[in-house]
């Protein structure tokens, strides 16, 4: 398959422009700049996409473009810092600018190119140093106010150098611009597409694996699923995937988790309903990150269990996405190759070791999506929301028990049915849920005093769960929300909406 390599100078844009160009169904990987040649040269590679990034060409120890990018005569796009280090290490001129320019601009494009194939067009800007001098045989295609050289270009040589940003959704026409890099100048094939990423997943586990065994932990979220469901592709039974129901899953999980895997996916599943071992182990206990280390160390313990049913399994399947693995390279931060695994209960092995096999490491969320509908994995599960480890533990504050759980679960189901009815639970809302707080209130319900808890509706959006606002539901949705709860669920008298966006709150409540 026909692959852009992006080399990242630090930019925090990198992995949008990686984003662009795989949506433009061209695979694209992202690489560290100094990255040797041997991990970058391949025959299949097309172009090179030099990142933005914060430094200076004039700094002491400014990163440099490899020379083996040169030597490649492969087409080069230079985004910002990019373009300044093409122009510099090319003998043009890059002057320091005492003002960063940031924001919108409009460029006039003025020479027929094949990257930019618009007149005019606003794009976004946000550079320090600028070009005062292109290095011979490049020709200025595009300029605006503030930058003479917004894009420049060796048309022989296939070379371009962009001063904005058009990975940004602020340049309306950039990831046209991106596009056009990978298909028209590079000549890249459009092939990245789900039968085609499937098909190379399957070689690679096969090629990982050979014949021996792998097991997986699944929870019915959608990565551990479509990770499983591309492992058993590639290798069948080889592959044993756990499923611990702890008891504090969400309603109907359990059963639509081994629905799947048994009916769609048709993967081996040990499936244990281990909610009393829970509910036990947490009797009494309210402080939070006890509940926490309570949950974990019960799950490896019954998931180290079920494992020994497996003969000699080599290999722990994990469902690590691309985004998990860009964020944790870097000096110091290698992912780690190996995952051990520890327990301290008699007559088991006292550490397991196990390789890792990953077939999500190369996708974005939107990819494992696509190929997980391409499996034929159901919607619910493909769009489901981000979901806690320790489940609904996390939003039952206070002490955990079997009925406060149940109460909890009635609650949170309310509250996602009305949000699937009202078609606001795919992206609109990034998470919804409902929390239980162990604060009674006096409340009154036909001629009764009720004095009983309160459930919280908490409903964010968000880009990346760092950050998060809260959602501003429809009044009538909320309100048909709060009337179900209060009648349908005996125990609760009174229902809030969170209106914390994070900081300074969190999305959970815990
Ligand atoms: P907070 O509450 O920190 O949550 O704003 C940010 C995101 O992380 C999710 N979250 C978890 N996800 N295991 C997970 O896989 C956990 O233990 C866990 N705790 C919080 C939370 O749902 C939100 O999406």
């Amino acid at each position: 398959m026909d692959l852009i390599a992006v080399l990242d100078f630090g930019s925090q844009y990198a992995q949008l422009i990686a984003r662009r160009i795989r949506e433009a169904q061209v695979y694209c990987e992202l690489y560290l700049h100094h990255v040797p040649a041997t991990e970058v040269i391949q025959p299949n590679l097309r172009g090179f996409i030099l990142s933005g990034g914060p430094a200076s060409v004039y700094e002491p120890d400014a990163p440099k473009i490899p020379e083996y990018v040169f030597q490649s005569g492969l087409p080069i796009l230079g985004i910002c810092y990019g373009m300044q280090a093409l122009t510099h290490q090319l003998g043009g001129e890059v002057s320091p600018s005492k003002r960063r320019e940031y924001g919108p601009a409009e460029i006039e494009v003025f020479r027929d190119n094949p990257l930019i194939t618009t007149e005019r067009q606003s794009v976004w800007m946000s550079h320090g140093d600028r070009i005062s001098k292109p290095p011979a045989d490049y020709e200025v295609i595009a300029r605006s106010d503030n930058s003479p050289y917004a894009a420049i270009v060796d048309l022989e040589r296939k070379r371009y150098g962009l001063q904005f940003h058009p990975e940004v959704q602020h340049t309306p026409g950039g990831a046209a611009i991106l596009s056009a890099f990978a298909l028209e100048v590079c000549a890249a094939k459009p092939e990245w597409v789900p039968p085609s990423i499937i098909d190379e997943s399957i070689h690679r586990v096969r090629n990982q694996v050979g014949d021996q065994k792998v097991i997986a932990g699944v929870s019915g979220g959608v990565d551990s699923t479509v990770a499983a469901a591309l492992v058993h592709r590639a290798i069948g039974d080889q592959l044993t995937c756990v499923f611990v129901d702890t008891g504090l899953l969400r309603a109907g999980e359990p059963e639509q988790v081994v629905d799947t895997f048994q009916q769609t996916i048709g993967s081996r599943l040990i499936a244990i309903n281990a909610s009393e071992v829970f509910l036990d182990a947490l009797q009494g206990v309210t402080d939070p990150e006890e509940k926490r280390r309570i949950i974990g160390e019960k799950f490896i313990r019954i998931f180290e269990e079920q494992a020994t049913k497996v003969d000699y399994p080599s290999f722990l399947l994990q469902g690590t996405i691309y985004p998990d693995v860009v964020e944790s390279r870097g000096p110091g931060r290698e992912v780690a190759a190996k995952i051990k695994t520890h327990h301290n209960v008699g007559g088991l092995p006292v550490d397991m070791a196990f390789d890792v096999v990953e077939p999500l490491r190369y996708l974005f969320k939107d990819e494992v999506r696509a190929v997980g509908s391409a499996l034929g994995i159901p919607d619910n599960i493909i769009w489901r929301q981000p979901f806690p480890g320790p489940g609904l533990a996390v939003r039952c504050l206070g002490e955990i028990t079997i009925e406060r759980v149940a109460l909890l679960r009635a609650a949170d189901k309310i509250v996602t049915d009305e949000l699937g009815a009202a078609g606001l639970l795919r992206g609109e809302t990034a998470q919804a849920f409902a929390v239980l707080l162990p604060v009674r209130s006096v409340g009154v319900m036909g001629d009764q005093r009720t004095y009983a808890e309160t459930i919280i509706i908490r409903a964010v959006t968000s880009e990346d769960f760092m950050t998060a606002d809260w959602a501003r539901l429809p009044h009538d949705i909320l309100a048909r929300m709060s009337n179900r709860i209060v009648n349908e669920i005996p125990g609760i008298n009174r229902v809030a909406y969170d209106i914390s966006s994070k900081p300074p709150a969190t999305i959970e409540w815990e």
